[in-house]
């Protein structure tokens, strides 16, 4: 009798363990175990389960959100903000942002910005010494002053351990946090029209840590990278966690007399890939969160430029001799290094970049209304929308125009379709572990072969996993289409490479049931299919190959089409 009611209160904790802070759920589930078991009786298991139930809420997040929403814009529920569950081995950390719990948000209004501020490329930034003053004062502040540099890293952390990754929230809650840090360090040094450098990993002339972070005697330095990728290391945005040691490569680099064009094609290529190409709202921006939503489940799933570069350059920067990567490869602690802020301005360009394709917005009302808390630059708590995020100009700032030399990075079919053979392969059953060594091969069928351009216009075949994994651990896998010759070379380059899965740890390990991250990946085919020439055939065959991390469970493989327009 017990197990059973044990068992339906996991249940119920299963489909709401986030929306309530540790002491409501304790509370409430005390009081119904109290009348569904008779009062007192099995004190045992009843302590067995409040401590279950503190995993469970504990493990979630640092903010909660309304228990009872559903289909509803997130917004976080400030007075419930509780500690986050770390990585094994990490100090407590409270991330909440200080006094939240007493104050109450008030909507933010946004200035009417006369000027517009230009963010530029860290490269070529002349605004270098107002940064470091700013971030030298920021530093100074206080841990609980609500602008301090411990407080700008704990936002990322109150926030990130939820769904804001892996998810539609993505992009806007990011636009907003450099919005906030940059008009906090401007207001600083008093120069309301300071702009933040942006990391342009994308170009040949940012394809390496940029030098305004590695003078070690500045306060934008932070030891905790990994020292092997210093310049002129040159960056990998499709990084599989394989080191060539700074001196290795300074020797192939001079072999290759300082030719790295290789790597800065595969770089080319990825960008193409993983931002021209796509077309549909839905993948650019991630899967819909909604309140009362169970984050990390099959429903969410993450944008392209959140797998490829952003998780791969949060892996690459991160120090690999640090127990999970700390600090750019750690949610929790990804915002203690001065560059993460630069390197996210870059996806915020990228985002602007899309849009200027003529690309469209996700149109649901969920979506629109999302809200966020954050302290100004007044030390205000203002609330503010994802819909005021749309258009930078807006919030008063636009990115310096730079050369895009990815827009012509096409990959290569590697041969023409008349020289490939073709491999034998069987369908799979569903599910499958995919293994950490094991590279595997299934067919997938095709539901309509030959579509005339004006349904490719209207939607995107895509190629769409379900999947079960551990996010508290690093995971990439990259899936491979029609690959028939040897999959061991296959590279981002040609275009047989379709795209990766990439997770960085995320905060909480607590027990095996918390970890449990399951989520959708999908991917754009259409134009893949065209330049390998097989789009008249009725299946493809895909290829997982097992970059790092654990095993994965593939609980589904198909192909699906979806709605370019909007969403
Ligand atoms: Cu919220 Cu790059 O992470």
């Amino acid at each position: 009798m017990v197990g059973y009611v044990l068992n339906l209160l996991h249940l119920y904790l299963l489909f709401h363990p986030f929306n309530l802070t540790v002491s409501q759920n304790i509370i409430k589930l005390v009081i119904i175990l109290y009348i569904v078991t008779g009062i007192g009786r099995e004190a045992r298991n009843q302590k067995n389960l409040i401590y279950n139930i503190v995993l469970f809420a504990a493990a979630a997040t640092s903010f909660s959100y309304n228990p009872f929403a559903s289909a509803e814009p997130v917004a976080p529920d400030v007075k419930g903000c509780n500690k986050p569950t770390l990585p094994q081995g990490v100090e407590p950390l409270t991330c909440c942002p200080p006094n939240f719990e007493k104050k109450e948000p008030i909507d933010y209004v946004i200035p009417n910005y006369q000027t517009l501020r230009i963010r530029k490329p860290a490269h070529d930034y002349d605004n270098l010494e107002k940064y470091k003053k700013a971030v030298n004062i920021i530093k100074s502040l206080p841990d609980d002053h609500p602008h301090s540099w411990t407080q700008q890293s704990r936002v990322h952390c109150a926030y990130c351990t939820n769904s804001y990754h892996f998810s539609w929230i993505f992009l806007p809650f990011h636009r907003w946090y450099l919005y906030f840090y940059e008009r906090i360090l401007g207001k600083l040094i008093n120069d309301p029209n300071f702009t933040i450098p942006f990391w342009n990993w994308d170009a040949p002339e940012g394809m390496e840590i940029p030098a305004i972070f590695i003078d070690k005697s500045s306060p934008l330095y932070n030891a905790r990278r990994n020292q092997n990728h210093q310049p002129p290391m040159l960056v990998d945005l499709n990084w599989n966690g394989n080191t060539i040691t700074h001196s290795n490569y300074t020797v192939l680099k001079a072999i290759c007399r300082g030719d790295r064009s290789g790597d800065v094609k595969a770089n080319l290529a990825t960008m193409y890939r993983q931002v021209y190409e796509v077309k549909r709202p839905i993948c650019f921006y991630g899967k819909p969160f909604r309140a009362g939503q169970k984050p990390y489940s099959l429903k969410t799933g993450s944008d392209s430029i959140e797998l490829v570069p952003h998780n791969t350059i949060h892996s690459w920067t991160g120090d690999s001799t640090q127990p999970n990567d700390e600090d750019m490869g750690a949610f929790y602690a990804a915002a203690r290094d001065p560059i993460f802020y630069s390197h996210h301005a870059n996806v915020d360009r990228i985002w602007t970049i899309w849009k200027s394709f003529g690309r469209n917005d996700v149109i649901d009302p969920d979506y629109q209304n999302a809200s966020y808390v954050f302290y100004d630059e007044n030390e205000n708590l203002v609330r503010v929308k994802n819909n005021d995020a749309f258009d930078t100009k807006k919030l008063g700032y636009d990115y310096k125009q730079l050369d895009l030399p990815w827009l012509k990075a096409k990959p290569d079919p590697r041969m023409s379709k008349r020289y490939r053979h073709r491999r034998r392969v069987k369908k799979l059953d569903l599910p499958f572990t995919l293994l950490k060594d094991k590279i595997v091969s299934t067919v997938v069928k095709r539901p309509k072969i030959n579509r005339s351009q004006v349904e490719k216009d209207e939607k995107e075949e895509s190629l769409v996993f379900s999947l079960q994994f551990d996010r508290t651990k690093h995971l990439k896998f990259d899936v491979l289409i029609n690959e028939e010759e040897d999959y061991k070379r296959a590279n981002p380059k040609y275009r047989v490479f379709a795209g990766s899965f990439v997770s960085v740890s995320h905060a909480s390990r607590t027990s095996l049931e918390v970890a449990v991250t399951e989520t959708t990946f999908s991917i754009g085919i259409t134009d893949l299919l065209e330049q390998l020439d097989v789009d008249d055939e009725e299946s493809i065959v895909v290829t997982l190959v097992p970059e790092y991390g654990d095993e994965v469970i593939i609980k589904d493989i198909n192909i699906s089409f979806e709605e370019c327009k909007s969403q």
